[in-house]
């Protein structure tokens, strides 16, 4: 749809492919299409594509090749890391995640809990801030994993990710520690060992690169089972034929986004400021995470008064796609698992949208989002 036609404000669910990755996608699916594990020429110029990506892909996260695995997306890297590492553990081994993660690592985290293990699901504070001392008093040195996102993808907040890590490490320094990066990347520049991050998922789609790609990142000298049994892909760490076009999407993406990080993460962040202001001069309306560290790309804002349903179907038909919060959990009218660990009172749990900015921002969007908010509104009261 055209941008002027339809104002996208949903791009922490997913952001449009950059024309580069769609480019990159098309060219390696018309003249690469053959199996990457084959013993052709074909087979060698796929082969040779998804090593080159994969060089390029770790360079950017401070990694080293063999520290990436090609995945179907954030999902299957948080599942993996998560929940395989468990399998013929003791049942004294220890679980420690928080309260507002994704649901790929909640679901994750509760499946290992009903095998028996102990999960921490440790709290946040009412700005949406892990609680770093609740979360040292679970580590013990039974912990085998604990996995903290870097940054909320219904809220944006920021997690003081290095602090907490060290503190894991103080405790247990045997802890795998488990990053979701996914939202964080969309605007953000991360190297991974110097936040000492042992492992984390990455998502193709949230950045301008194709659907269905992704990555486990996960340093070198740690190993963990395999989530998919069969060939031998991967280095032999996940079956299945590589998605070497979303691959080579994927690094076309992120070569345009690392380039232009700055530019447009600033262009967002203007953009988004000018919303917010003009919002809230004349709403009652609260911010989430007005006064702590947030992605640049996000705003949860409370209408005081308004149920959150209602403003977002009424925007939808003025022209403009917004979320309630994960895309996982919209559609069912159910309040926000991150909101209610932030102690957000039940009176106003359902009074929140999520309007999530993205690569493609134009100057003028914030007050032309703005207008479209304040309108329609007026139109509902
Ligand atoms: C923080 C976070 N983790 C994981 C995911 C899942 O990623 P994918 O859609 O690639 O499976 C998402 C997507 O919404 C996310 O925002």
């Amino acid at each position: 749809m055209n941008k002027n036609d339809y104002m996208y404000l949903d791009h922490a669910a997913t952001t449009p492919m950059r024309e580069v990755a769609f480019e990159a996608y098309k060219k390696t699916e018309m003249d690469a299409y053959a199996n990457s594990s084959g013993g052709h020429a074909l087979s060698r110029k796929a082969k040779n594509i998804l090593e080159e990506s994969r060089e390029f892909i770790s360079s950017c996260f401070g990694a080293v090749p063999n520290e990436i695995t090609f995945t179907s997306g954030g999902t299957e890297a948080d599942n993996w890391i998560i929940k395989t590492p468990f399998v013929d553990q003791e049942k004294k081994s220890e679980l420690t995640t928080t309260q507002i993660e994704h649901e790929a690592v909640l679901a994750s985290a509760e499946n290992v809990d009903k095998k028996g293990y102990k999960v921490n699901f440790v709290s946040c504070d009412e700005d949406g801030v892990t609680n770093i001392e609740e979360l040292k008093q679970s580590i013990n040195t039974n912990t085998l994993i604990a996995s903290v996102m870097y940054a909320n993808n219904e809220t944006g907040v920021i997690q003081p990710i290095k602090e907490i890590s060290q503190s894991v490490k103080d405790i247990n320094p045997k802890t795998l520690f488990h990053s979701d990066v996914v939202q964080a990347v969309a605007s953000n520049k991360i190297d991974f060992h110097s936040l000492g991050i042992d492992s984390a998922a990455i998502s193709g789609h949230k950045i301008g690169g194709p659907k269905g790609i992704g990555i486990m990142f996960l340093k070198t000298g740690y190993k963990i089972p395999s989530l998919l049994h069969g060939g031998k892909q991967e280095l032999e760490r996940r079956a299945g034929t590589v998605n070497v076009s979303g691959v080579a999407g994927l690094a076309a993406a992120l070569k345009e986004q690392q380039q232009n990080l700055e530019e447009e993460t600033k262009l967002i962040e203007k953009e988004r400021i000018i919303f917010e202001s003009k919002i809230k001069e004349e709403f009652d309306v609260k911010i989430i995470g007005e006064n702590v560290r947030r992605l640049c790309h996000i705003s949860n804002i409370q209408f005081r008064d308004i149920n959150s349903e209602t403003l977002m179907v009424a925007l939808d038909l003025n022209g403009m796609g917004v979320s309630r919060g994960s895309a996982c959990a919209s559609g069912a009218q159910k309040p926000s698992h991150v909101l209610k660990a932030m102690n957000v009172e039940d009176r106003v749990i359902n009074n929140h949208l999520r309007f999530s900015f993205g690569w493609n921002i134009e100057i003028g969007d914030g007050s032309k989002s703005a207008e479209i908010v304040k309108n329609t509104i007026k139109e509902i009261i």
